[in-house]
């Protein structure tokens, strides 16, 4: 199978060493990838979020399967034009995307589908922004209409912070702010593979998304995760499947906009249940990384079948008894303004230990060939 797979970040390196490690893998070209797929597979520098640039790199290399690492193609309608050129598409067309890239459109599908979440208030003006904090009070819950890069998102019981972050949101992207009621419990992630129709539900992880210990610190893109979770019921997959993944399926298939890809469900585990925090329409990050070093079948069979309407005949996937944890180094300043170029050495030493390698995000190689 010919594979193009499109993003860079440590996310797109977990699925490039899935993918190339698969013997039904004959090609992988990662575009624009990062130093660490270049060890492992193509690296091919185009913009992956142009439509006309991953269809014509598509078609060039007679891809099997193109897989969509990050949300911003999605959101640009990569997956539709791949499909529309014949090519089967791991990921949501656009339609589809706005399960992700608008938390207001969540929250209808949400109701629609009958799906447990937060009571939620959608604002567009200043007034009422201030009666939804009132009325939900604290701690305060405002989350960002459009596509923030995991940090659109403001927990506080200080409402003069809450109201700062909803006038921010309500003066860019869709003018739309949405506050909600807090979720107390424990937080899990469950992705889900569909292919518009089936649900297969990989194993749970839980990620750390704020920069200190002890989940202290500002929020970030996501400094860890781990997998599997010995605290959650051993049935969560199956109640996600269940009460979550596939009335969303199934309501978007209704609307004639079918979801074929990853629907993360980021979940709550509540004092009154289950409960949906977001949903993204792509692998998390950093969970992926943990979950993928657990699956011990085949990624790009799965995958394939997703993107052709085959999911209910392929083999359930397999996993590891082992746990698998990951850890994000970050240059100095993160999650603010990072000092770059800073030298990176050890990685070979850290590959040499038992069942530890190294995944790249934000990393480059200088004209003397130094990772920085
Ligand atoms: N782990 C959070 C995210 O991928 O958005």
């Amino acid at each position: 199978m010919k594979i193009l797979l499109l993003g860079s970040g440590a996310r797109e390196h977990a699925l490039a060493r899935a993918l190339a490690r698969d013997p039904q893998t004959s090609e992988l070209i990662v575009a624009p990838g990062n130093p660490g797929t270049s060890a492992i597979a193509t690296n091919l520098n185009i913009d992956p979020s142009v439509p006309e640039e991953v269809v014509a790199l598509a078609t060039q290399m007679k891809a099997d399967l193109v897989v969509v690492g990050p949300e911003a193609p999605l959101v640009a309608g990569v997956a539709d034009a791949v499909r529309d050129a014949g090519i089967p598409c791991f990921g949501p067309g656009a339609e589809a995307a706005r399960l992700e890239g608008s938390k207001a459109f969540a929250k209808e599908i949400m109701t629609a589908a009958g799906v447990p979440t937060a009571e939620a208030a959608v604002c567009t003006t200043e007034a009422e922004l201030s009666a939804a904090l009132d009325r939900f009070g604290a701690p305060y819950v405002v989350k960002e209409d459009g596509l923030a890069a995991g940090k659109g998102v403001v927990v506080t019981d200080e409402r003069p912070v809450a109201l700062a972050h909803g006038h921010a949101c309500l003066t860019r992207g869709s003018g739309r702010v949405v506050v909600e009621d807090y979720l107390d419990g424990p937080e899990a992630s469950v992705f889900c593979v569909c292919d518009g129709a089936t649900v297969r539900p990989l194993v749970p992880a839980q990620d750390f998304k704020r920069l200190l210990n002890d989940d202290a610190g500002p929020n970030t893109g996501g400094m860890g995760a781990y997998s599997p979770l010995s605290w959650a019921p051993a049935d969560l997959t199956e109640q996600v499947v269940r009460e979550v993944a596939q009335p969303v399926v199934d309501e978007m298939a209704r609307r004639g906009t079918s979801f074929i890809g990853l629907l993360y469900c980021g979940l709550a585990l509540t004092s009154r249940g289950l409960r949906v925090v977001e949903f993204n329409v792509r692998f998390g990050d950093p969970e992926t990384q943990a979950v993928l070093a657990r699956l011990t079948s085949s990624l790009p069979e799965l995958l394939h079948a997703a993107a052709t309407g085959r999911l209910a005949e392929a083999p359930e996937p397999t996993w590891s008894e082992q746990s698998a944890v990951d850890v994000v180094i970050a240059a100095p300043g993160y999650p603010g303004t990072v000092t770059t170029g800073g030298t990176i050495t050890g990685i070979e030493a850290a590959e040499e230990l038992d069942d530890v390698h190294v995944l790249h995000a934000g990393t480059g190689t200088t004209e003397r060939g130094e990772l920085v």
